[in-house]
């Protein structure tokens, strides 16, 4: 297992550009699943998660082929078995039940296991599915879908915790081969969202209202292949955006879609970090000193939860008291114990977090328990005194192409040991 050993202080100053976004790729991958026809997919990152969905795909009878960030898939012949030993992986992989449904009418998929930000379950896909006319049985640790057709119908997917992005994905793509007109109430609007919708149409769906919370989908016979560049991570550029407002001089984000981050960058500007914005590229710049912040996560257009850990290690060492509270997993606060054998003052009360600035980090030996947790122990290293070690990097590599490389491009001092 690999770990990385961040020694702080250092000043990031430079450019960077941003890779494709992991939580577009991966249902967008799992469309291709609803046509025989070959499939060209640009701006695929090079990520472990990616990784394990090619797998998935090519284990169900797809043919994939992968060359510097473009990937090709060709699904001539499908099986419709997914077992439990690729899928255990990776929760994302609960995105082939909407393709297989779609096309295949049968699916029988592993039902992911736990996962450390918290209960994750999928009863909404499930409601969804059984809907659109699916019958469906959780058996053996299994999820079995089976439908003679598929039929058009009214499907309100917001649940406790507000609307399901997977799950919006996953119905969208099991509607569009079925009969007749199938509206998705409740749904997200995530951006992510809008790219597999736009992926959809390009294969001859007819979708509209996608970036809405009202989507309409006309079921159609058949689908065609594609081709599609990813939009950029917007969650990658956010941690960019925090490392360099907690530890930067000057450096500018190239292959950014500034709308998809604005929620983040309204909160920055709160804080005292001058940002300039263009087309495809924010400059930030230091400022002397940030302002304690209040945040809420929320679904999008609000500041995203996928940004909240990394926001908790900027806030650390922010003077005075900030509170961040999350709606969207109210459990995902496991990154604040391994903050604070880094010193950090933090109370947890429920799923609010109040986070007492102080002056310094101090490095330490910590472990990463998921993927944003581990980021936000990166940022929170490079603001603090002394070496870090951070054990478990790989769910580090899950979601961030190169991050290590990229932070020491931009003057960081990170070291990957192989073990
Ligand atoms: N929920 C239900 N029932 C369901 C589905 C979801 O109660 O059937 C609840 C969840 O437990 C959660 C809330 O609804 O409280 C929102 O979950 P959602 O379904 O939107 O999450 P997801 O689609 O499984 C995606 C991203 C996550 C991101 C969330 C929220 C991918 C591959 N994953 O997950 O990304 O946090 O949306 O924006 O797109 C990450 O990249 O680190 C990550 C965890």
């Amino acid at each position: 297992m690999d770990k990385m050993i961040v020694h702080g202080g250092s000043l990031l100053q430079g450019e960077v550009t941003m890779s494709g976004s992991k939580n577009s790729a991966l249902p967008i991958l799992a469309a291709t699943l609803l046509t025989r026809e070959p499939c060209i997919i640009e701006h695929v990152p090079d990520l472990s998660d990616i990784h394990y969905m090619l797998t998935i795909l090519n284990m169900l009878g797809s043919e994939v082929e992968r060359a510097s960030g473009i990937v090709k898939v060709r699904a001539t012949h499908l099986r419709t078995e997914a077992p439990y030993d690729i899928v255990r992986k990776m929760r994302a992989s609960v995105c082939i039940l909407g393709p297989l449904l779609g096309r295949e009418h049968a699916a029988t998929v592993s039902l992911p296991g736990g996962c450390v930000i918290g209960d994750r379950p999928i009863d909404l896909h499930l409601r969804g599915f059984e809907e659109l006319g699916a019958t469906v049985q959780v058996k053996g640790g299994d999820i079995h879908l089976l439908a003679s057709h598929l039929h058009g119908t009214t499907i309100h997917l917001r649940g406790k915790y507000g609307p399901t992005v997977l799950g919006t994905g996953n119905i969208m793509m099991a509607a569009v081969l079925a009969e007749g007109t199938t509206v998705i109430e409740g749904a997200a609007t995530e951006p992510e969202v809008t790219d597999l919708a736009e992926v959809l149409i390009k294969m001859g769906a007819r979708i509209h209202g996608s970036g809405t919370s009202r989507i309409i989908i006309e079921g159609v016979r058949e689908l065609h292949g594609f081709r599609h560049t990813i939009i950029p991570d917007r969650i990658e550029a956010g941690t960019f955006l925090i490392a360099a407002a907690m530890a930067g001089k000057k450096v500018t984000l190239h292959r950014v879609i500034p709308q998809h981050l604005e929620a983040l960058l309204h909160v920055l500007e709160e804080a005292g970090v001058p940002l300039k914005i263009k087309k495809e590229s924010i400059t930030i710049t230091a400022s002397p000193s940030l302002k304690a912040l209040s945040i809420e996560t929320l679904p999008f257009p609000g500041f995203a939860t996928d940004l909240q850990a990394q926001l908790s290690a900027m806030l650390c060492t922010t003077q005075g008291v900030s509170t961040i509270t999350e709606h969207v997993f109210p459990q995902r606060f496991m990154h604040l114990a391994e903050l604070k054998r880094m010193g950090a003052n933090i109370e947890l009360d429920g799923a609010r977090a109040t986070i007492i600035g102080v002056d310094q980090l101090s490095g330490a030996p910590v472990m990463a328990s998921d993927l944003r947790a581990s980021a936000a122990l990166v940022l929170a290293a490079l603001r603090a005194d002394g070496p870090t070690e951070i054990n478990r990097v790989y769910h580090i590599d899950r979601g961030y192409e190169g991050i290590d490389r990229k932070l020491n491009k931009l003057g960081a001092k990170i070291q990957r040991i192989q073990e």
